[in-house]
């Protein structure tokens, strides 16, 4: 029997730009995911200078959730769904994002779109940004490389904070605002607009970055504490625990330092304050970061009500040679595969038992009630006589479920809800392909962008179903 609490929010977990297609429909600007090509598990996805014409860029049309969204909502509630994630496309409301007045064609899209979800009876939960900026304010201003993006993003959080106050209770500021911190390329346009340019350092651009965002978090999260008392609003990061590779106490060093690396996002949106270390560290580096007193005040005074993130995959780390004092050396050799682990057709390591160490870390650091907002499994589906016989997701999914409700049960971690990701095919953030599929929805589309884009039910449908039919007691 699970012990799940009464109102323990079941349900799945999209963006928008992943699903809705419409591009450039009822107003809709472009936005950095407009302008990235399709990919695949070895080949990068190309960042373009624009819209070219010939090349595939599959959000343009993704699912095409826009234009379906009535059927597909009925779907989710044939599977007793009780909460929605996903998130406002920012270019549906402010196409280019420093206009004047927000466009009323889009916030009537999600007027529609949330009361179709509530007519279900299900919750929406909602990302204000999640990998979609409007690409002119990256043209215009450099994206958060520019301290103005915090009055624009603050704008466009109090517009619909202000539109939805009664239909939306629970919000996430930034998604997976921490990628950015490994400075890998995908990671610096989707959370930042920032496509490093020769001679700029990239890492400083990163922090600075990453100050505006958490202080346009902090500021959004007063914000619609005062629109609405009874919000919830996240924060929202990827989390992957960092192993030590071995017990050689420099490889713990350096997996514990990777972790404060990677969140002190957390320790920001949280706790409402940088970590000594990483203060000590921009002072070495001799980072003239813009960061105030005010900034600071801000950050303090606009800390998250709820920790929301994704768990995929742990990591596994060591210190290399000539690892330097504060074990920050970005080294290639620094991640290094874990053999006690599985990993799925992308080389992503299977790991249920570290979501429930994940549980543990942040319950204990924070203290604050944590949503798992996505969890999942990106596989190849093939169709057999008219059925996808989807066992390892649901095999996959059981296993992280399990850990869950330990982590709820016999470590006494708060835990809100459970969203797994992409429950519905749709277009990969990291590769742009329709073939890595996280859903128990399956979409008839491929990486081509061919397909009839109908939905289909996978084994895992039902599967998932009586999982929340039984509250989680049935796996
Ligand atoms: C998270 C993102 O990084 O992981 C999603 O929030 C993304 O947008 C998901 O789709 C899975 O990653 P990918 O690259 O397999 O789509």
């Amino acid at each position: 029997m699970s012990t799940l609490p009464k109102d323990f929010l079941w349900g799945g977990a999209v963006a928008a730009h992943q699903l809705e297609g419409a591009w450039q429909e009822d107003g809709k600007g472009i936005s950095v995911a407009d302008v990235m090509t399709v990919g695949d598990n070895k080949t990068e996805r190309e960042i373009t200078d624009g819209v070219k014409p010939g090349l595939n860029y599959p959000n343009h049309e993704a699912i095409d959730f826009y234009h379906r969204y009535h059927d597909d909502v009925k779907l989710f509630a044939e599977m007793g769904m009780k909460a929605f994630r996903t998130s406002i496309a920012w270019t549906r409301i402010f196409p280019n994002g420093d206009e004047d007045e927000p466009n009323e064609a889009g916030l009537k899209f999600y007027d529609d779109l949330f009361d179709e979800l509530l007519a279900h009876g299900i919750e929406p939960v909602i990302t204000l940004s999640h990998f979609e900026m409007p690409y002119h304010l990256v043209t215009e201003y450099g994206g958060w490389r520019n301290r103005k993006m915090i009055d624009f993003f603050t704008k466009f959080a109090t517009v619909v904070f202000k539109r939805y106050k009664d239909k939306v209770k629970y919000w996430m500021t930034f998604n997976e605002i921490n990628n950015q911190a490994g400075l890998n390329k995908f990671a610096l346009w989707t959370n930042s607009g920032i496509n490093p340019q020769p001679g700029e350092d990239a890492e400083r651009e990163m922090y600075q970055a990453s100050h505006y965002e958490i202080v346009a978090s902090a500021l959004a999260v007063q914000i619609g504490h005062k629109i609405n008392p009874d919000f919830q609003i996240g924060a929202m990061f990827a989390m992957g625990p960092v192993y030590p590779v071995t017990p050689d106490p420099k490889n713990v060093m350096k997996a514990e330092r990777a972790m404060q690396a990677n969140y002190f996002y957390a320790d920001a949106q949280c706790k409402g304050r940088y970590p000594a270390w990483l203060k000590k560290y921009w002072e070495r580096k001799q980072y003239d970061l813009d960061i105030t007193l005010a900034d600071e005040d801000v950050i303090k005074a606009g800390t998250v009500d709820y920790i929301g993130f994704s768990y995929y995959a742990s990591h596994a780390a060591q210190a290399v040679d000539g690892e330097a004092d504060d074990y920050m050396t970005r080294a290639k050799d620094s991640e290094v595969n874990n053999p006690t682990l599985k990993q799925s057709d992308w080389g992503w390591l299977i790991d249920p038992v570290g979501l429930r160490y994940t549980l543990n870390w942040l319950s204990d650091r924070y203290d604050l009630p944590l949503f798992i907002v996505e969890n999942g499994l990106g596989a190849f589906d093939k169709i057999e006589d008219g059925k996808i016989h989807d066992d390892y997701r649901i095999d996959y999914l059981r296993e992280h479920i399990k850990q869950m409700e330990l982590a709820v049960n016999v470590d006494g971690v708060k835990l809100m809800g459970y969203t797994p990701w992409g429950f519905i095919d749709l277009v990969s953030a990291g590769t742009g392909q329709m073939d890595k599929r996280y859903g128990m929805i399956y979409v008839d589309k491929n990486d081509a962008g061919e397909g009839t884009l109908k939905r289909m039910k996978k084994d895992s449908f039902d599967w998932y179903r009586k999982v929340i039919e039984s509250n989680g007691a049935d796996l």
